[in-house]
């Protein structure tokens, strides 16, 4: 295997650079067959290097390379200006506690109405359908009767299997809030009206999927197959979410819930697999994890595993999940926005968690 240590004896850290790039892709690539077509990816490995002994970027350059230099082309390689040094996330992440983020449990809100019936469909076909395309077999599947909340199957998923699936749902979460968020913008411009803080929310929510999406793609980088079916998908998914949330932003909001009851049991279900020491890379404590996420979260020292770094994930999909079911139980036009909101009375009785309530909450309970 070609490292970057031995590249850099032998040629200038540029000409390193290009040779990794053009060697990697033979390096450590996997294929997952489905639709009858490879989706391949390549995995990022281990690298056994502590993160405090690792050689400084060059030319003030982030430090991912040791993760990744070897194993995998940088997608996203941060550019050298003259002036700039680094730029940090625009919104920064409140954070979590190691309580709050091992109190999310998988879990789900039974439909009511005929369009949350309509909603929960559509997201069992989408999960069928990714199921189908990343040729996810039988054994592999949880108990069909709880799909939301069962974790245990027969045979764990592979690392590779995990990435496609991930990038790919990744890449779709990031569009509803996006959208939600503009058409939100632009009804109270042309209505002259207020919009009462849901904007912002919407808008952060697409922004914290498109960080979920830039880490994963630092654990993988896909390959042509994939991106044309990301390309496509986003092309459909921004249509049908545009229309959508035209004719029914309740609807649209609780098709969201379900979506996110999906992102926190498929982060579960990666989770205890972990645990279990199913997925070899990713089970190993010295796997690191890269250095955008450390950043991101500002995860602590001694807490930056994979285990750790899914832990933050699935915490933010359980945020996203209390919000949307909460939102499709609000007054689209009129109510306030509760999760950013000041409150008259019973601050501590009324103001919404929505990690931690996975149904949602209905409106009497935090509108009054
Ligand atoms: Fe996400
Ligand atoms: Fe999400």
């Amino acid at each position: 295997m070609i490292s970057f240590e031995a590249s850099k004896k032998i040629c200038s850290p540029k000409q390193a650079a290009k040779l990794s790039r053009a060697v990697a892709p033979f390096l450590y690539q996997a294929h997952v067959v489905g639709l009858g077509y490879p989706a391949t990816i390549r995995v990022a490995a281990i690298t056994h290097q502590p993160r405090a002994s690792r050689q400084p970027a060059p030319s003030g350059r982030r430090n991912f390379s040791t993760t990744s230099a070897n194993q995998l082309r940088d997608v996203f390689p941060a550019k050298d200006t003259a002036f700039i040094r680094r730029t940090p996330p625009a919104w920064e992440h409140p954070g979590y506690t190691e309580e709050e983020m091992l109190a999310v449990t998988p879990g789900h809100r039974p439909p009511e109405t005929a369009g949350d019936w309509v909603a929960w469909k559509l997201v069992r076909f989408a999960r069928w359908a990714t199921d189908f395309a990343t040729g996810i077999g039988r054994e592999q599947q949880v108990d069909m009767k709880n799909p939301t909340t069962a974790v245990a199957a027969e045979k764990p998923l592979t690392e590779a299997q995990w990435l496609v699936r991930v990038i790919f749902l990744e890449s779709i979460a990031g569009v509803p809030g996006m959208v939600a968020g503009m058409l939100r913008h632009l009804h109270s411009l042309r209505r002259l009206k207020r919009d009462n803080g849901w904007i912002e929310t919407l808008l952060e929510e697409s922004f914290n999927e498109r960080m979920h999406l830039l880490i994963c793609l630092k654990l993988g980088s896909p390959g042509l197959f994939m991106k044309t079916m990301i390309l496509g998908a986003q092309g459909v998914f921004f249509n049908a979410m545009f229309l959508s949330y035209l004719i029914s932003p309740k609807i649209t909001h609780r098709f969201v819930g379900y979506l996110e009851e999906e992102a926190v049991h498929t982060y579960t279900r990666m989770l205890r697999e972990i645990e279990q020491g199913d997925l070899p890379k990713w089970s190993d404590p010295s796997f690191e994890i890269p250095e955008i996420a450390v950043d991101y979260w500002r995860m602590p020292e001694g807490k930056r595993t994979m285990r750790d770094l899914i832990l933050y994930i699935r915490a933010d999909e359980a945020g996203h999940r209390g919000v949307n079911h909460t939102l499709a139980n609000l007054k689209q036009k009129e109510d306030p926005n509760p999760f950013v909101s000041e409150y008259r009375v019973g601050e501590e009785k009324h103001k919404p968690n929505a990690a931690l309530k996975p149904a949602g909450y209905e409106r009497e309970e935090v509108i009054g």
